[in-house]
């Protein structure tokens, strides 16, 4: 599986980002056109997605800093679920963050969240912290993390 064709975007992307964020997270947990502009006019931020002629079927931003990096969000739109499109965001991004001197890829997933934690588990993430009360609505927080030497 994998294999989607993924493009690094910038700032430029920030209402398609938006869009696709909106269709994927509850209403609330959304991320706004503004907040995505201005999160990825930050130092070490990027985006990565995979377009098709419908828009965007998934994307992800990770922000690096020194020799590590997180994964801020990561979402791929229902009708293009199962069907390795995060697999392929998450390999180019990771090749991108191990071309740019990063050795540990860290983030945070809700803990009921199962297709997120069997995603990251499939990618070589492993759970490395736990932040009770994490979210707002008093969800937990598991914490994962891969070194990039181990799994490419
Ligand atoms: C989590 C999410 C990004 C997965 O995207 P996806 O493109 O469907 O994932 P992939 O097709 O690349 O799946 C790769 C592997 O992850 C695991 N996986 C993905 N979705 C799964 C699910 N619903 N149930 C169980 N395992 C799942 C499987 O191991 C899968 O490999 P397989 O299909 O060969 O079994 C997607 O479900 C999503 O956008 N969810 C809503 C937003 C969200 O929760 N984001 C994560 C926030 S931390």
């Amino acid at each position: 599986m994998g294999g989607w064709p993924v493009d690094a975007v910038g700032p430029e992307a920030a209402r398609r980002l938006s869009h696709l964020h909106e269709a994927c997270f509850p209403q609330g947990e959304a991320w706004s056109a503004p907040n995505m502009r201005n999160l990825l006019a930050m130092p070490g931020c990027c985006a990565w997605v995979v377009a098709t002629d419908d828009g965007l079927a998934g994307m992800v931003i990770a922000r690096k800093a020194l020799d590590e990096a997180e994964i801020l969000t990561i979402c791929v739109a229902p009708d293009y679920r199962r069907r390795g499109v995060a697999q392929s965001l998450i390999e180019r991004m990771s090749e991108s963050m191990k071309c740019a001197k990063v050795e540990r890829i860290f983030l945070e997933v809700r803990a009921d969240n199962a297709a997120a934690r069997s995603l990251y588990a499939a990618a070589g993430y492993n759970r490395c912290g736990f932040r009770a009360n994490y979210y707002s609505d008093g969800g937990n927080a598991i914490v994962m993390c891969a070194n990039l030497s181990d799994s490419l």
